[in-house]
C-alpha cells in the first residue's frame, strides 16, 4: 500500500492539471482497499484510473484512490467463448494487446484507448461501432459504505452511451474492482464504422483490425503523452428526429445517424449528431482560449496546448457550448467529469 500526503495530481490526469490532493494512496489488494476504505470513512474520496476522463478543476481535499491490481485470468471456457477477469488497474489496451496476440476477439476495436480496467467499464467506452459493455459478462464491486462485494451482471449495469449505474444512482457509492469480459474464440470482425474496413484490408484478424484502430486514432487524436487532453470532451447529442430533419433543411450536409436510445431509454426516430461537425461549424476548429485549444484535427477534443489552467479548459467548453446551443438548439454536455 502506498500512501502519501499533499501531492500533485499532474502524473495522474492526461489533461495535466497541476492540482494538489490532500491524500493519494494506492492499494495491491481488495483487502488493502477496504482498510483504505475503513481508515479515511467520512473523507471525500475519489478513485482515479489513468485519469483520461475527468478535469481536476482545484486542488482536491480529500483522498485519491488509485489501483495497482493488474492481473487478468482465464475464468472460463468452452468452444465458442473465453471469459477474461482483469483487475481494475489494469491498463486496458495492455490486456487488449494480450487478447490479439492469442488470436481471442471483443475488444480490439477499443484499442489504444487510454485508461484502465475499472474505469472503462464505469464509463463504457466505445470507438469504432463496438462499447465495453458488448463484451462485459459482469462486474465486481466492493461497497464504499461497508466494504461488502457484489456482483452486478451486465443488465444490473444499466449501461448506456458513456453511461451506467455507476455514474447515476450508485455514483460514489462502490469501487469496480474486478471485469469479467466474455470475448470469442472465433473472430466475427466488426468493420461497419467509417473507414475501418478499408484501412483493415482483407482477411482480418484480431490483430490487424487493432493496428488499423491504431492506426486510425493515431491520425485523428492526440497523443496524451505529448499534448494533454482527456480524448473526447463532450458527447454526441442524440436528438429526437423532427429536429434532425428541421436541421436538415437549413444544414443538408449535416452527417447524421440513427440512434437506438436516449439516456438509456430505447426509442425510435432519434438522431445522433456528431459534435464535432456541431463545433466546426461553429468555427472552434483549432481556437485556442488562454492555453486551451479545439483541437485542430478533431474539434470534438480539448486539448493543454499551452499551460492551461482548469479555468481556461472550463471557459472553452463553456463558450463552445453556448455556442452550439445558440446556433443549433442543441445542448451538448462534457462527457469528461469535473472534479
Ligand atoms: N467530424 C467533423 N469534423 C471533424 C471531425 C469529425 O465534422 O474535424 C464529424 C464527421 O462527420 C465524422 C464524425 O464527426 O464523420 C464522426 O467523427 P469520428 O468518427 O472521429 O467520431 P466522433 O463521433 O467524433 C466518437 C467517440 C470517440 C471514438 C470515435 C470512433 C464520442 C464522444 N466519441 O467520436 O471516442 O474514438 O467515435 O468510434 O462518442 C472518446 O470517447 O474519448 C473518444 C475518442
Amino acid at each position: 500500500m502506498l500512501i502519501r500526503e499533499n501531492i500533485s495530481l499532474l502524473p495522474f490526469n492526461t489533461f495535466r492539471m497541476d492540482v494538489k490532493a490532500k491524500i493519494f494512496a494506492e492499494y495491491s489488494s481488495v483487502e488493502e482497499l477496504r482498510a483504505l476504505l475503513e481508515q479515511y470513512k467520512g473523507e471525500p474520496l475519489l478513485h482515479i484510473g489513468a485519469g483520461s476522463n475527468l478535469l481536476f478543476t482545484k486542488d482536491f481535499d480529500g483522498v485519491v484512490l488509485h489501483s495497482a491490481m493488474r492481473r487478468a485470468r482465464c475464468v472460463s471456457e468452452d468452444a465458442d467463448y473465453v471469459w477474461i477477469e482483469a483487475e481494475n488497474g489494469l491498463v486496458l489496451d495492455e490486456l487488449i494487446a494480450q487478447l490479439c496476440d492469442m488470436g481471442i476477439s471483443g475488444l480490439e476495436n477499443l484499442s489504444y484507448i487510454p485508461g484502465e480496467v475499472g474505469a472503462s467499464a464505469v464509463q463504457n467506452v466505445g470507438a469504432y461501432g463496438v462499447e465495453a459493455k458488448d463484451v462485459i459478462e459482469s462486474v465486481r464491486a466492493v461497497s464504499i459504505a461497508d466494504g461488502a462485494e457484489r456482483i452486478f451482471s451486465n443488465a444490473e449495469c444499466q449501461y448506456g452511451y458513456r453511461d451506467s449505474i455507476f455514474k447515476n444512482s450508485l455514483r460514489g457509492k462502490y469501487i469496480i474492482t474486478h471485469v469479467v469480459y466474455r470475448l470469442n474464440k472465433h473472430f466475427e470482425p466488426k468493420l461497419n464504422y467509417g473507414n475501418l474496413s478499408s484501412e483493415v484490408g482483407f482477411n482480418p484478424t484480431p490483430m490487424s483490425v487493432r493496428e488499423a484502430v491504431i492506426r486510425i486514432r493515431q491520425q485523428k487524436l492526440p497523443e496524451v503523452s505529448e499534448l494533454g487532453s482527456a480524448g473526447s470532451f463532450f458527447k454526441n447529442p442524440v436528438v429526437p428526429k423532427e429536429k434532425a430533419d428541421e436541421l436538415l433543411k437549413l444544414y443538408p450536409d449535416m452527417p447524421h445517424y440513427n440512434a437506438p436510445s436516449l439516456e438509456g431509454r430505447e426509442g425510435v426516430g432519434l438522431c445522433k449528431i456528431p459534435a464535432a461537425w456541431l463545433i466546426e461549424q461553429c468555427g472552434w476548429k483549432g481556437k485556442m482560449m488562454g492555453g486551451a485549444q479545439c483541437y485542430e484535427k478533431q474539434p470534438l477534443v480539448l486539448v493543454n496546448r499551452n499551460n492551461a489552467t482548469p479555468e481556461d479548459i472550463v471557459n472553452l467548453a463553456a463558450a463552445i457550448c453556448k455556442d452550439v446551443k445558440e446556433k443549433f438548439g442543441i445542448a451538448i454536455s462534457p462527457e469528461v467529469n469535473y472534479i
